[in-house]
Formats: C-alpha cells, structure tokens, sequence
C-alpha cells in the first residue's frame, strides 16, 4: 500500500472509530476490522495471488480497500466483490473505494450473504472474508465450505474478541476433514481455514 493510501485508510479507520463512539446501538457502528488483521489479510492476499476474492460485509469500505488494494497488486486476473445487506452503508463504500482509486477493482454488491453463498457455484471463491453477523455464521458453513476453491482460503474476523457468538461455528469448521484451520490472534482474532485439494 502506497504512502497516499496509507494516510487516507488510517483517516477513514480514526473517522470510523469516532462514529462508532457516538454510537448506542451497535448495529449503527462501522465496526471496521482492526488494521493489524486488515494487513493480515492483505499480506495473504499478496502471497496466494487467489483470482476470485468475496467479502461478506463491506460496511463503509474499510476493509474493501485493504482488500481491493492487495488484489490489484495481484493482478489484472485478480477482482473482489463485496457484499452488504444495507444499501446505505455500501453506498459510502463506494464512496472511499473511489477516494482511494480502487473502484474499478470492486464489485459492490447490496445483497445478503446467504443468498449470495447459495447462488455461487462449488468452488468459486478463492478468498472470501466473512465480517457480518456472527450467529449467523454456523448456518452459512455448509455453503462457505462448497463455495471455497480448493486450496482456497477462508478468514473469519472476531473469533476472539466474540468467542460465544462464533462457538458452534468453531465446532462445525473443526469437525469438517475437508479444511484445515489456525487461529491468528492478530486483532480481535482471526480464523484462517483452507479447503484441503482433494477434498471437492
Ligand atoms: C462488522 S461490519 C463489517 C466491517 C467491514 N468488513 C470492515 O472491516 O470495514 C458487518 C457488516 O455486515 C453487514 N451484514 C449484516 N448481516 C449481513 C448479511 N446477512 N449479509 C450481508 N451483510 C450483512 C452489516 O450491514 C455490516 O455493515
């Protein structure tokens, strides 16, 4: 990430951190992913080169541009879509996407997770990212491991900072012999989980 990038990502995360405090309910708050864990995932990004990445949760695009950034730097055969149910929230990611000139990196998508999982074919991701309602998640596990390529790389934000939320998502992705996983405690921790070669 260039120096002009890195000034306007810390600007947006310090305005993120400030609305979030203002706000009572916390379905109100940005809720961007801490920049330790967004370098994280961008470093990885950088060192699979995987061609299709997915994002389930933009909120105002913080993470998005981390991500987006690292998939230019990829490579032309490298795009993200990210995805957010609230069409206000993807609005402002469009937003900063442009601010940061990586618009044309990403596909915005307002649409729910479920439904996007659901309507993607075995294997079709290469990188997702899942940030949106955690108990949620241990129903998406059934779709989020046929949507996930072989060798492709799951990472899952929040594990430790909401370890109750995310319980019986743990137990399913343990129990699963088609993944392997680690647990990075790098912000509010981050579950990596890699769908084994032969396993699709
Ligand atoms: C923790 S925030 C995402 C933060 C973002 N990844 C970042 O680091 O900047 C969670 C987002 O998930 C969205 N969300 C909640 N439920 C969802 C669902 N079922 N499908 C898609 N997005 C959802 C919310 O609107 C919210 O913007």
């Amino acid at each position: 990430m260039d120096r002009e990038l890195t000034t306007l990502v810390e600007a947006l995360y310090a305005r993120g951190r400030e609305h979030d405090a203002r706000q009572a309910d916390r379905l109100d708050r940005f809720r961007n992913v801490e920049p330790d864990s967004a370098r994280l995932l961008a470093l990885l990004i950088r060192a699979l080169a995987p061609r299709r990445l997915l994002e389930l949760g933009t909120s105002n695009g913080y993470s998005t541009i981390w991500l987006a950034d690292a998939a230019r730097a990829v490579g032309a055969s490298s795009s993200l879509t990210s995805i957010d149910v609230d069409p206000a929230r993807t609005a402002m990611a469009g937003e900063n996407l442009q601010r940061a000139g990586l618009d044309d990196v990403v596909d915005l998508r307002v649409a729910d997770a479920a439904s996007i999982l659901a309507g993607s074919q075995d294997g079709a991701w290469e990188f997702i990212f899942l940030d949106a309602e955690r108990p949620a998640y241990a129903g998406y596990w059934p779709q989020l491991v046929r949507v996930l390529a072989p060798r492709g790389l799951l990472a899952v934000d929040n594990v430790i900072s909401h370890a109750d939320e995310v319980a019986e998502f743990r137990r399913l992705v343990e129990a699963d012999a088609r993944v392997t996983q680690a647990l990075a405690p790098t912000g509010a921790g981050v579950l990596l989980v890699v769908r084994e070669p032969d396993s699709m």
